[in-house]
Parts: C-alpha cells; structure tokens; sequence
C-alpha cells in the first residue's frame, strides 16, 4: 500500500510539475505569413471576444492555417461558473481569470491579440470598425472569415432606475462592486443604533431574478453570512436579511421539477426570503417596488441590490442586426444550422450568447460545443480553398481541356454540403444552491435523465467546473481557495 501511495504521489507530482512547465514555457510559434508556401494567398480569421466562445475556438483551432486575429476590450478570459462564488470570497477572483496573452502565445501558429471594441461590422466590405483605448484611437481592419462571440449584456427590460442602483454580476468588475458594498454596508450597519430602520435597510441584501446566477450568488451570499459573519460579527449576522425575488412562481425555471422543489426547499431551510411570483417594476435609491402575487405593489427596502435577469443584446450585435434584414429577431443574432450568419453566410460565423437559435441556451457548454464544432468547419474551409486554389491554377494552364474544367467545377461545388450541421450534445445541468448543496440535470447516453441533489452533488459540482477550468494553474489557485476557505474561513477585507 506504501509503495502505491508513494508512487501515486511521485507520479502525481511529476504530472503536476509537467503540466506547469509547460503552461508557463511555450513552444515557438508559427509566424503570420501573407502566403503559404505554395504561394496560396493565406486567409484572415477574425474573431471577436476572449469569453467561453473565443477561447474554446483557439484551443481547438488549427491556428497555422489563418491569419487570426482577437478583438477583445477584456484581455482576459473569465470562467463565468464561480463568478458568484467570488463577491463573498469562497473563490479569488485572479484564480478564475486566465490573460489573453498567455491563451494566444500558447496556440501553434501566432495569434495576434487586439485590445479593442468592436463598433461597426460591414458584412458587405468585410471590415470592422475598432475602438481602442476607450475610443481614443478608431482604426478598421478587414477579414475573409469573421467569428462573432462577443456575448450579451445584462438585461433591465428598461426597468426604472435598474441601471442606476443596482450591480450586475457578468465581470469581474461587477463582482468587485458588489463585494465593497456588501463590506461597506456591514461597517456602516456596525456604526448604527439597533433599533435604527437604516441599520435594516443596509442589512437587507436582495438579489433579483430566480435564474442560475440568481440563485447562485443568493446561496454563496448566506454561506457567507452563516458560516463566517456569524463568527466575526455574530449579533450583526443574525439581522442580515437575503431575499430573493422572482416573477415566475419558481426558481431555476429551466430545471427538472424535483430538483426546483429541492432548491426550494433548501432556500428556506436556510432562512433566504423567497418572493415567487413578485415582479419588479421600478428601482429607487433605497427600494424595490414590486408587484406581489396579489397584485400590489409593495416595497422591498435593500442595501444591496443584484440584478440578474438575464440576457440582452449587446451594441455591437445590434448594429450587426439592422444591416442584415434576414436578422428579424431581437434576442440575438440568427444563424443556420451550420453557425453561418444569416444574410452573410460566406463569410461571418456566430457563436455563444450573442446568438439565438431555438433550443440552445445561453451557456458556456453551448459556446463551447460550438467553437469545436467551428474548429473543425475552419479546418474543412481551409482544405476547400487550397483545392479551388489548385483548381484556379490547373485552368490557368493553357492546355486544360474544357472537359477537364467542368468535371473540376462540379468537385468544387459538392465542397461545401461535406460540412455536416452542428449538432447540441446536451450533457446537462448543475447549479449551486448554498449549505453546500447542489442540484445536478444530468443527461445520461443521450436521452435518459438523472437527477441528483445534496451534499454529494455538490462534491461532483466542484470537481466537473474544475477539471473545466482553463488552465492547471486556475485549477490549483482554486483548489488552495477552497482549502484557504476551509481552514480560515473566507476573507472579510477588500
Ligand atoms: P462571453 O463569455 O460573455 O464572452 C464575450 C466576450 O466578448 C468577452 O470577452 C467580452 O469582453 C467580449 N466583447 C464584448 N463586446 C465586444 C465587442 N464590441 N468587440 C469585441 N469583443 C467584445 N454557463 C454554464 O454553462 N455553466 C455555468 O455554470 C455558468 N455560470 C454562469 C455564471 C454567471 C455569473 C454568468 C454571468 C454566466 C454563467 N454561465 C454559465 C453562462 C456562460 O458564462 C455564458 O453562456 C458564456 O460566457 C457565453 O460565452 P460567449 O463567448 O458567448 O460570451
Ligand atoms: P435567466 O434568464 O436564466 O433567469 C432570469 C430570471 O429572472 C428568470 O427566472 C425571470 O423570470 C426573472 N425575472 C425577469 N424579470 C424579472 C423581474 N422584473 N422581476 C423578478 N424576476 C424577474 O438569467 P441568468 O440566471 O442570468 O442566466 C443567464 C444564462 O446563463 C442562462 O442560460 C443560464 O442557464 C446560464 N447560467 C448557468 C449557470 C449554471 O449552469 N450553473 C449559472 C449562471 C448562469
């Protein structure tokens, strides 16, 4: 038993130290060239975004076959699933971030990485406005081949004062809003009398919107409250109030009816106020009107407020819609059954929650399936341009017969229908929901369905999102959080 152990752990070790290595040592790149060595013009890839869709595409792309070039304003990469763990500090925020220079610089052919927005995208000129700098220098570049995977931003529905006084939680910079405020309120509440009706306010942190990121910054919010404020500020921690508000007439909508049940059930095991069927209509600086299931409109007094009621369009996508009048929808760019942008085909792909395609949800797994189904499209392209590149040059030879191009004009146009369509391979679903529980929508071979709940859920939560995470070293930052968290409890600075 010794001698497996220990060999165990020296191979663990050795696999360990390798996979730093070479994380942290990359191998020379194929440079951009204009040509290939045949003489072949080499085509431009674009890709815009550095989330869940960019990323996954230039893990499994063929880099040496493009041109490629990444617009991003975020020069880094988010792994948006511990995002709610972080405003409380169960997770750091630099262990879920991975640079963009360290993505790029690891692929096989060089990546050339922009940090910039893109405004302005001409399906017609095949070129893109960017914005660098926060619009200080506006330059344009152009593409044979553009993947859009700029995503979404969150939504109000043009909800009053939404904007104004509440935080998101989609960037990091949201997450770091939310964590001040909730440290800020909790000294601020510390300095006032008990009986004070401020002292309430500033401990009533509410969380709208019953979705996945609702509910799972909801249950991170209590943990925190449970299981280290009532440590350090243990009278203060008994009047915090986590109320969760919810139009529909449950939580985690999308999820098998059981397992909403459980989620339920759990919340108010755990003392989380759940509002259903309470849709909110207005924001002010110290309110949330909203309308109950009996139709009133009744005031949820807050000290912190979170939005998180999905997704919406962002500019850029928009701006892409109006010149396309095959784009009739206003959830999200249409493409076909192949990723291909409705009304520019040919040339622009799009990937991820900028999109909308019925039965695919706004996911990370979705995005991700997506870019290797695009990998593997950009890699056929690549082989259907060199035959008509070869096919150009065989009719440029003088003494080609008619008969001869013919047969190679038909092999040329059957190319294209080898690209089979993208095909969704939904392996399920999984949400934290606090007391370190979780529910799990798991689809097993294809069509059965299992369901699972509790505590060993959770355990299986937390290794699928890391064996998911970028790199090894987020793996490892993640783990010595959750280790940190386990001895220590989490950190209550900012
Ligand atoms: P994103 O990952 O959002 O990336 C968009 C990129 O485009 C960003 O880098 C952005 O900076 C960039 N960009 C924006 N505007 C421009 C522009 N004008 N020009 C160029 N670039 C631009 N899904 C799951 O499957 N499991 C989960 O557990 C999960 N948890 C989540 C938790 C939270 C808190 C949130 C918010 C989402 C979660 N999701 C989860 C959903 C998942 O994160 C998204 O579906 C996924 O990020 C979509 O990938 P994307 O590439 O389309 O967009
Ligand atoms: P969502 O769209 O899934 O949920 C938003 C919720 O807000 C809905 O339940 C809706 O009824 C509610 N709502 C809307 N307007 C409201 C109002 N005025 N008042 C009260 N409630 C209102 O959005 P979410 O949670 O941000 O998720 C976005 C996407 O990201 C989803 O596709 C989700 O599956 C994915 N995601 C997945 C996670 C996971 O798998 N663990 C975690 C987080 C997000």
């Amino acid at each position: 038993v010794l001698q497996v152990t220990l060999a165990s752990l020296l191979l663990g070790t050795g696999y360990i130290s390798y996979s730093l290595y070479r994380e942290s040592h990359p191998k020379a790149q194929q440079p951009q060239t204009e040509t290939f060595p045949d003489g072949r013009p080499r085509k431009t890839l674009v890709i815009l975004g550095s989330g869940w869709g960019s990323v996954s595409l230039l893990k499994s792309l063929d880099t040496t076959l493009y041109n490629v070039i990444v617009i991003s304003p975020r020069n880094y990469f988010l792994f948006t699933p511990f995002l709610p763990s972080t405003p409380v500090g169960t997770v750091d925020l630099k262990s879920i971030v991975e640079p963009m220079r360290s993505i790029v610089r690891r692929s096989q052919g060089e990546v050339k990485y922009v940090e910039a927005e893109a405004t302005d995208i001409d399906p017609i000129t095949k070129e893109i406005k960017i914005e660098e700098n926060h619009g200080e220098i506006k330059t344009s570049l152009k593409y044979d081949y553009l993947v859009v995977a700029v995503g979404s931003q969150p939504t109000t529905f043009g909800i009053p004062g939404v904007k104004e006084h509440s935080s998101f939680l989609k960037e990091v910079s949201d997450a770091k809003k939310i964590r001040e405020k909730i440290l800020e309120n909790l000294e601020l509440a510390s300095n006032l009398s008990e009986d004070d009706p401020k002292r309430k306010r500033l401990l009533s942190f509410v969380v709208v919107g019953g979705g996945p990121t609702g509910v799972e910054f909801a249950a991170e919010l209590k943990d925190y409250v449970d299981q280290d404020l009532t440590k350090w500020m243990p009278k203060l921690s008994k009047e915090i109030r986590v109320t969760l508000v919810e139009g529909t007439p449950n939580i985690l909508g999308s999820f098998d009816k059981k397992l909403i049940k459980y989620a339920e059930d759990t919340f108010n095991e755990e003392h989380i106020d759940l509002q259903l069927r309470t849709r909110v209509k207005s924001v002010n600086c110290e309110n949330v009107q909203a309308l109950n299931p009996n139709g009133e409109l009744i005031d949820i007094p807050y000290g912190v407020l979170v939005w998180a009621t999905g997704n919406a369009p962002r500019e850029v996508t928009k701006n892409l819609m109006s010149k396309l009048e095959e784009q009739t929808s206003r959830r999200g760019l249409l493409i076909d059954e192949k990723l291909r942008l409705l009304g520019a085909e040919n040339s622009i792909y799009a990937i991820g929650d900028c999109t909308f395609y019925p039965g695919l949800f706004p996911t990370a797994q979705v995005a991700h399936q997506e870019a290797e189904y695009l990998s593997r499209v950009f890699k056929k392209l690549n082989k259907i341009d060199q035959l008509e590149w070869q096919v150009q040059k065989t009719k440029a030879n003088e003494n080609i017969t008619e008969k001869d191009t013919k047969t190679l004009d038909k092999n040329i146009d059957k190319l294209p229908t080898k690209i089979e369509n993208f095909k969704y391979n939904h392996l399920g679903a999984l949400a934290y929901i606090g007391a370190e529980k979780a529910v799990a929508d798991l689809s097993m071979f294809g069509t059965s369905k299992q369901y699972l709940t509790g505590s060993f859920t959770f355990l299986f939560y937390k290794s699928a999102y890391l064996a998911m995470c970028l790199s090894f070293r987020n793996r490892i930052l993640v783990t010595l959080d959750w280790a940190k968290v386990y001895f220590f409890g989490r950190d209550s600075s900012v």
